[in-house]
């Protein structure tokens, strides 16, 4: 079986969020069970020179959309047995941003065309496309609109993964000719309330539309979680389906992890007090061995529910714990980070920074991981937590849901601890439960080995995508 994946991030070549992760993960794994599964993304310039070298440049053609002829390079690396693709145009790639340049619509549905442009070229038709997010929606639109006379096209299937259905790609009516290239015909195929939203589009044009999380797929059918998709969703509830997500359990692994101080695995746990010692030393905060250490990597925005601490945020600070945040996003919470470290530099830190190492030394160093998000498609960041025997706190949301089972003292079953409602005192709550598992020292010992054992890698999801496929072609 032959599977292209377009996307518009891919580790380690370009890492923006989770997406990146994914599409450097689940190719991966869906070769090594035999899949012929190959990458394709943009050849940003922020991509680093290391990698760059990598790469092998195969042709160029011109890619035709609406009255642009473009030039496209197309070069090829191969990463730990899977192909990428990378399509060249400086114009629209050369930037210092890989997403939010005012000309996204133009640049992705350049990208969308060119993933089909080169197909000839590279001689790979795929059996499966496997388009993610809003940004290669466009890839299964132009399929049926423009391509599937040409020969080698006429049976590919397509996939839409949606990754988060906030971010859909929305424009004026107006430029569907000049911009996407589609003539009225295709018109309705794309609108939806008042706008062309290239998300929405996807969706029509896609033979199955999958989501990162079972329960994740559930809510987006209804009106909190949908971002206003959601009746475009149920009238195409049947190929809807959620497959969580894995992480890639050999880049995240405490034993081999080289950003951190001391590595450890589950019959070495002891060791990983010196990670927490050292985190403590690097943020300069009191080395106590005693106190709980809760950890947060995180994009600092309103999705990853950091609300929640402007109401509770006195409360929290008069715990016996120490908090350290990682992450970067909107200016009124790294203003609210940087105020409350300034007010209590007794226990919490605010890192306002990109900072992957940090963010090791924070998952093998804290006790406690802090995950409140409003909302969560999948969520990585708690499985990474898991693996390194962090233990997760969140809000039973999408995949937060999927990955975290609460932690039952009885049973000294689950490898978490949960929150039901998104309410500032219900994750105070829960943070004061973790405090209390914390300081028993049998359950505090089971329930990190259980986290640490949990399954969070790609097998189990790969078969589920193979199934998915099979059931297409
Ligand atoms: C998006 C979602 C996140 C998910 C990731 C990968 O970033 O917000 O929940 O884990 O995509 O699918």
């Amino acid at each position: 079986m032959k599977v292209l994946f377009a996307a518009a991030e891919a580790s380690p070549f370009i890492k923006v969020g989770g997406l990146g992760d994914v599409l450097g993960g689940l190719p991966k794994e869906l070769c090594l069970k035999g899949v012929d599964a190959r990458v394709v993304i943009p050849l940003y310039s922020s991509i680093n020179d290391d990698l760059k070298r990598t790469m092998r440049y195969i042709a160029n053609i011109t890619v035709e959309n609406s009255w642009r002829k473009s030039y496209c390079g197309i070069f090829e690396a191969e990463h730990e047995g899977v192909k990428y693709y990378f399509i060249d145009n400086e114009q629209y790639f050369m930037r210092g941003n890989v997403y939010g340049e005012p000309d996204d619509g133009e640049r992705f549905a350049f990208f969308s065309r060119a993933v089909l442009e080169i197909l000839p070229v590279i001689d790979f038709f795929p059996d499966i496309i496997n388009a993610n997010d809003w940004h290669t929606g466009l890839v299964c639109v132009y399929l049926n609109a423009h391509y599937r006379l040409r020969e080698g096209f006429e049976k590919i299937k397509t996939v839409l993964s949606i990754h988060n259905i906030e971010f859909q790609g929305k424009f004026n009516p107006y430029v569907l000719g000049e911009l996407f290239g589609l003539d009225t015909e295709h018109k309705q195929i794309l609108m939806y309330d008042g706008d062309l939203n290239i998300l929405k589009g996807g969706i029509e044009s896609s033979d199955i539309v999958s989501t990162v999380s079972r329960k994740y797929a559930e809510e987006i059918l209804g009106k909190e979680h949908s971002f206003g998709l959601h009746n475009i969703l149920k009238a195409r509830r049947d190929k809807i389906r959620g497959i969580i997500n894995g992480i890639d359990t050999t880049v995240f692994n405490p034993e081999t992890d080289g950003f951190i101080k001391t590595n450890y695995g589950i019959s070495t746990l002891r060791n990983k007090r010196f990670n927490k010692t050292f985190l403590q030393r690097s943020m300069a905060l009191e080395e106590k061995s005693s106190v709980p250490l809760i950890g947060m990597v995180t994009r600092l925005t309103k999705q990853k529910g950091l609300d929640l601490f402007y109401e509770v945020m006195d409360e929290i600070s008069e715990l016996n714990i120490q908090l350290v945040v990682l992450g970067t996003g909107a200016f009124e919470y790294e203003e609210m980070m940087h105020d409350w470290e300034r007010r209590r530099y007794d226990k919490v830190r605010g890192v306002v920074r990109f900072a992957p190492d940090v963010a090791s030394m924070i998952y093998a160093g804290a006790d406690l991981f802090l995950m409140p998000s409003k909302f969560e498609p999948c969520g990585l960041a708690q499985m990474i937590a898991m693996r390194y025997g962090t233990i997760p706190i969140v809000h039973t949301v999408g995949g937060l849901c999927d990955t975290v089972t609460p932690y039952n003292p009885e049973t000294k079953e689950g490898d978490g601890i949960t929150f039901q409602s998104y309410n500032s005192y219900d994750m105070l709550d829960a943070i004061k439960r973790a405090i209390a598992i914390y300081e028993n020292k049998a359950d505090w010992l089971k329930i990190r080995k259980n986290a640490m054992q949990k399954d969070v890698s790609w097998n189990i999801p790969a078969d589920e995508y193979i199934k998915m496929y099979k059931e297409l072609v």
